[in-house]
């Protein structure tokens, strides 16, 4: 089978890496990829924006592919799926209308309500008065959420009442895409460690993959703004032994349904966000797409073979897969980002050290993100998320370990990660609160 790969992040690397380990797999095409990307499979630019329905299945067609593997939520929101399956060509990603999942905080807050899954209290406001009184409702701290998509960083969480105003006011005053007015979701804060569990689905069947950890804050000890993520880890020891059930049962499999009720099916990832709090198990979001840097460490453990994977789920035949398979070790992954992430990132910098991570063996790979090849053939920062370091190891400390070792060679001006990913879990100091009173 051939496949055409849409995307450009370390997520779209990690998938790439996966699938040409599977068999079934002739060959990888990628559009548009990134330096790190072109360095082990044909990438192909798209003189269209990735968000171009029309273009993108042009080129599927021009490729031959047989599978397209949609990887960030812009082209899914956008209809690029169905714009694929309405060429005759399979698709793994949802539909425009499924993807509304991740594309409107406020529709995923009602599907989540019709389908009784447990989630924060929340508010859709579309007016400063309405935040004034939700934030007053809710207290401190304040989450206040963008309802459309932001690159993972339209959400605040703050104990500044003004500051949740402030963005809620900024998120308002934008302009209206399309026919539907700017609004913002303000909801009741929630506690306790954060996982990120995604269930492969046909939109009837599902799977879950291994439960991850990401770090949204920019800093260590979770300081700073919220990011699209600057590293990740899995599996999760500390987990509650049944959460992965009890989210299928209690969220995943709610969700697909109403999916399906409202003529909507979801098929391809849905991304459960989840926070364990003291009162229980509660989704903090959805996304209707792998998850980076989360899919660096979960794909790395995944020992099914990725095509077949996907290629069920778009065919509606994810029952006739069995039960998958893991790696018994832990990966970590640390993102190396850009100068002056995620504020203004500076592009252009010079990417050294690469050569240095290689001889640290095959435990540990770099995977990119914002890397391209100036006319000369150097490689260069493009993006914000530069790199992410991946490693795995016999248990988590030793793959911190080995990432580390890496990141340390790798050399950038300006570049800054995060030293504590897994560095909670790996000492057993990672608790999701009182896990007897749990529901
Ligand atoms: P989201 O885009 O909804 O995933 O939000 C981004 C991040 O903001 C989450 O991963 C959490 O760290 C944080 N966040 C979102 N909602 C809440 C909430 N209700 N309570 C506490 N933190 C939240
Ligand atoms: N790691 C967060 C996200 O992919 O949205």
């Amino acid at each position: 089978m051939k496949v055409l790969v849409l995307g450009s992040g370390a997520r779209e690397h990690a998938i790439v890496t996966a699938l040409n380990r599977d068999p079934q797999v002739a060959s990888v095409v990628v559009a548009p990829g990134n330096a790190g990307i072109a360095a082990e499979v044909e990438c192909r630019a798209l003189t269209a924006p990735l968000s171009d329905g029309p273009a993108v299945a042009a080129l599927a067609v021009e490729v031959g592919a047989d599978l397209v593997v949609i990887g960030p939520e812009v082209p899914l929101v956008a209809g690029v799926a169905d714009a694929v399956r309405e060429a005759g060509i399979l698709c793994f990603g949802p539909s425009a209308a499924a993807a509304r999942l991740e594309g409107s905080k406020a529709f995923a807050k009602d599907v989540m309500a019709a389908a009784g899954v447990p989630t924060a209290r929340s508010t859709v406001c579309t007016n400063t008065d309405e935040v004034t009184e939700a934030l007053d409702v809710y207290g401190a701290p304040y989450v206040v959420k963008d309802d459309g998509l932001a690159a993972g960083k339209g959400v605040v969480v703050t104990d500044n009442r003004m500051l949740a105003l402030a963005h809620a006011a900024q998120c308002l005053n934008r302009a209206p895409e399309g026919d539907a007015s700017p609004a913002v979701v303000v909801e009741e804060y929630l506690d306790g460690p954060e996982v990120s569990l995604f269930c492969i689905t046909d939109g009837v069947s599902l799977l879950p993959l291994a439960p991850a950890q990401d770090f949204k804050r920019v800093g260590d000890g979770d300081q700073g703004p919220n990011t699209g993520g600057m590293g990740a880890y899995s599996p999760l020891e500390w987990a509650p032994p049944g959460l992965v059930q009890e989210v299928v049962d209690t969220v995943a499999r709610p969700t697909i349904e109403e999916m399906r009720r409202r003529g909507t099916p979801f098929a391809g990832i849905l991304y459960v966000g989840l926070a364990l709090t003291s009162a229980g198990t509660r989704v903090v979001e959805f996304n209707a797409r792998f998850g980076d840097p989360e899919t660096q460490v979960v794909l790395a453990r995944l020992g099914t073979p990725l095509g077949g994977l996907l290629r069920a789920a778009a065919t509606g035949t994810l029952d006739q897969v069995g039960e998958l398979s893991w790696r018994p070790e832990h990966a970590v992954t640390v993102v190396i980002a850009a100068k002056g992430y995620p504020r203004g990132p500076r592009k252009g910098d010079v990417i050294e050290g690469l050569d240095a991570v290689a001889e640290l063996g095959p435990d540990v790979r770099v995977l990119h993100a914002g890397s391209t090849r100036t006319g000369s053939g150097q490689l260069v920062v493009d993006g914000g998320r530069v790199l992410s370091v991946v490693a795995v190891g016999a248990d988590l400390e030793a793959a911190r370990e080995l990432a580390y070792r890496a990141v340390d060679r790798v050399r950038i001006s300006g570049s800054h990660h995060r030293r504590d990913i897994a560095q909670a879990a790996a000492r057993g100091q990672v608790v999701p609160p009182s896990v007897g009173s749990r529901a």
